[in-house]
């Protein structure tokens, strides 16, 4: 009777597979934190094979710095900027590894938000924050101006980079190397990354226009991220 075995070996092929079924929901409602494909993997490799997978959640020593789609070559130092978006969330600086200035932390200015480091030793130096839509212009000069040579200086914008920046601070931060900075405009997203008389000419910059047609928010462009890498000199 072949049909009848048949049909036995299909029944009992499909209890089995019920109740695989129903002890990985168990599992999974037990921790929903868990993905299937770890689930599948502890019941055939054991616990060790899943304590190996790498924890995205841990930002652990083997973490790529600045968390950079691809780590720097390993004497680089890498950095990675954001611009504000709108006028809700701040600018965010990291280099080598540290969050110099953190998104929406209390002290988000509007304006423009500079971090100068070493650039023999990546140490930070000192950061500036300077509201361009109704502070004083001339205190973004001096911190500009004062800056020694040597240094690295990282720029963001948020809300309103320009409105009060004159001919003497563009010239300044042109200097430093950038391109964009005489046509920079009234609430227009900026990232920039320049340096005052370093060894290595690192030059890195990117921006948004604020157009109402273009803009992701009603007011704001969107916001940008940058990231590189900075040969440390020899
Ligand atoms: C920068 O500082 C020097 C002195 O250190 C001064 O002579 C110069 O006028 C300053 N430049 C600006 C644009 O403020």
């Amino acid at each position: 009777m072949i049909h009848f075995r048949r049909d036995k070996l299909r029944f009992i092929l499909a209890v089995g597979f019920l109740i695989i079924s129903i002890s990985l929901v168990l599992r999974l409602l037990d921790n929903p934190e868990l993905q299937l494909g770890d689930i599948m993997e502890r019941s055939m490799g054991g616990e060790n094979s899943v304590k190996l997978k790498p924890d995205h959640h841990n930002d652990g020593p083997s973490a790529v710095k600045c968390g950079l789609a691809a780590p720097c070559p390993k004497n680089d130092f890498a950095f990675k900027i954001a611009s504000g978006a709108a006028n809700v969330v701040g600018p965010q600086i990291c280099f080598d590894g540290k969050i110099i200035i953190e998104k929406q932390a209390s002290k988000n200015h509007p304006g423009i938000t500079i971090v100068v480091i070493e650039e023999a030793t990546g140490e930070l130096i000192k950061t500036g924050s300077y509201n361009m839509w109704n502070g004083d212009v001339t205190e973004l000069i001096h911190f500009v101006n004062s800056t020694e040579s040597g240094s690295l200086v990282l720029m963001a914008s948020y809300d309103d980079p320009a409105t009060k920046l004159n001919e003497e601070a563009r010239q300044l931060i042109a200097e430093l190397g950038s391109a964009y900075i005489s046509n920079l405009k009234f609430r227009d997203n900026w990232v920039f990354v320049g340096g005052k008389k370093t060894i290595v000419k690192a030059s890195f910059e990117q921006h948004l226009k604020n157009e109402r047609s273009t803009n992701k928010y009603e007011a704001w462009p969107e916001m940008i991220e940058m990231e590189g890498c900075i040969p440390r000199p020899d």
